[in-house]
């Protein structure tokens, strides 16, 4: 029984492909969460949890256990130097009188001023202490706490346990996660399940998200990224895939030159929500770029690995489109993937090339590795003219450039429009998917001036992230747009944040769908 793949030899009778078999393996394997009764959390075997209070005062549901273990909690506090403090823990093995072989209180601070964001932090910080402690199951005692805050601790544990181990056929037993099923005891059982329904919505969606950026090329490039959001179809959403003639007939010359030296086929993804009235959509514009090698203007060996998530923007507005359906979302939105590799090859753009975009502006490429523009240049356009958007939002990895001014906390955010910006910045408040505004000054255009066509797509160093987003406000005509330069925030490593591990974030999704709840639900 050597080598990573055992392939059984049943497998054709059943799976067309042995990724189709790893898929159902992987599903069934999926950490379950269930919601039980309150009531059931002291005499649960595996791993417990409660919170703790700044003070040391124990949640209800703590001091429930407490006596069940006849005071183990109370005494091991007094023997720590546990306080309740945000993030620290507290564990006690095997403790006499119940079945639980871990008992772990997670400090949540103070009693006063507990909401729901806290909760689903402690809840995943609660997953991450216990989640290869040995146990197969974790019961969450909320005993006491409200239908919202329950549905919160599940989804800052759905968010924690993600993965992507879907390449790995060996892994050390002691990194593997033994937690399979978590028990989140509450209340209101029915309640809960029904406040949980949309978040667990919008978890599918940031999880889309993340299994998209964190695919390496080779096995996500255009076609295959375009089949995976195609499949969505069944949950209601429109999925309108266009090929290369397609977008030569509509006279996309951005969006193919950058994909004219890729040996894989550019493609331009479509999906629509129609879960509004009759007002035009909101559309959310996404880069899409499956590999970044830079093109002829070739990026340096180090660190090229990491342009495998160069398609973080278009991950993001698919995530955001599954999540909308997810929870059959009162909005009209529309989806729109600029889906290229940028790769060097005899038949690529080279620097001085000058390509003429969808509308009609003509574009001198000075470097082949400012890529992500010329694609967004002919996506955005394609959405006004199709679909009179009443707002554009474009997400894209699109310089590193924002990297040095904003660091890894904080999205850049560009608008032509205060409100949008506004509710945006608000959004990303709330939502924990934070942004910063960037200005669009004027005087910067005279960095983008071409010599010989209508603009050109590099505007030299100083303010790298502010003369790209000038460049794709030429392509929009006056619709309210917002672009978010999430090259900083699309991958982290490591990520300090528990709801997040470390990899692909999925940064957009939660922002976004926050963005649509707050202006078009509320
Ligand atoms: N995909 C990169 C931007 C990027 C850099 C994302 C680092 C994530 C991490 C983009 O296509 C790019 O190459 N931008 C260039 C623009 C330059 C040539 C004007 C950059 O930022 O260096
Ligand atoms: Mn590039
Ligand atoms: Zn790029």
């Amino acid at each position: 029984m050597e080598g990573p793949l055992r392939r059984p030899t049943w497998r054709v009778m059943f799976y067309t492909s042995y990724a189709a078999l790893a898929n159902r393996i992987q599903e069934f394997l999926k950490m379950k969460i269930e919601f039980v009764p309150a009531s059931e959390a002291e005499s649960a075997s595996g791993a417990w949890a409660s919170a703790a209070f700044e003070g040391g005062g124990l949640s209800p549901g703590a001091a429930r256990f407490d006596q069940a273990a006849g005071g183990a909690l109370t005494r091991a506090i007094a023997a720590a130097k546990f306080t309740g403090a945000k993030g620290k823990t507290l564990q006690v093995l095997a403790p006499a009188g119940v079945s639980a072989s871990h008992a772990l209180l997670i400090g949540v601070g103070p009693q006063a001023g507990l909401n729901a964001a806290r909760v689903e932090t402690a809840a995943a910080e609660a997953y991450l202490a216990l989640k290869t402690c040995g146990a197969d199951t974790l019961t969450l005692s909320l005993a006491g706490a409200s239908p919202e805050i329950g549905a919160a601790a599940a989804l800052g544990i759905t968010l924690a346990a993600y993965r992507f181990d879907r390449y790995r056929t060996r892994e050390k037993a002691d990194v593997k996660p033994t937690i399979q099923t978590v028990r989140i005891a509450v209340n209101d059982v029915p309640a809960t399940k029904e406040a949980f329904a949309p978040l667990s919505a919008l978890a599918d969606g940031v999880i889309f998200t993340r299994d998209l950026v964190s695919e390496p090329a080779n096995i996500l490039y255009p076609a295959e990224f375009a089949k995976r959001v195609k499949a969505l179809e069944p949950m209601g959403l429109q999925v309108e895939i266009l090929g290369e003639a397609e977008m030569a007939e509509l006279g996309m010359g951005a969006l193919l030159g950058v994909g004219q030296g890729s040996s894989r086929e550019s493609q331009l993804a479509v999906i629509q929500w129609k879960g509004g009235g009759d007002e035009p959509p909101v559309a959310f514009v996404g880069k899409g770029v499956c590999f970044d090698t830079g093109g002829i203007s070739l990026k340096p060996a180090d660190g090229m690995e990491d342009m495998i998530w160069d398609m973080g923007g278009a991950g993001a507005v698919a995530g955001l489109m599954h999540a909308l359906a997810g929870r059959k979302a009162k909005v009209n939105a529309v989806g729109i993937l600029g889906l290229v590799e940028n790769m060097p090859d005899g038949n690529a753009q080279r620097p001085g090339d000058i390509v003429t975009s969808m509308s009609g502006q003509t574009i001198e490429v000075i470097n082949t590795d400012a890529e992500g523009r010329l694609v967004l240049a002919d996506a955005l356009w394609y959405v006004q003219d199709r679909f009179k958007p009443q707002l554009i939002v474009d997400l894209a990895t699109l310089t590193g450039a924002i990297v040095v001014a904003l660091g890894h906390d904080f999205g850049g955010l560009y608008s032509n429009n205060d409100e949008l910006a506004e509710r945006l910045f608000k959004a990303g408040q709330t939502s924990g998917d934070a942004l910063w505004r960037m200005p669009l000054p004027e005087a910067y255009e005279k960095q983008i001036e071409s010599d010989a066509a209508d603009v050109k797509n590099v505007g030299g160093r100083p303010g790298g992230s502010i003369t790209a987003a000038l460049f794709l406000q030429h392509f929009v005509k006056d619709t309210p747009w917002a672009h978010l330069d999430i090259a900083a925030v699309a991958w982290k490593k490591p990520s300090r944040v528990p709801t997040i591990p470390q990899g692909a974030t999925g940064f957009g999704v939660r922002l976004l769908n926050q963005f649509v709840a707050d202006s078009y639900e509320a």
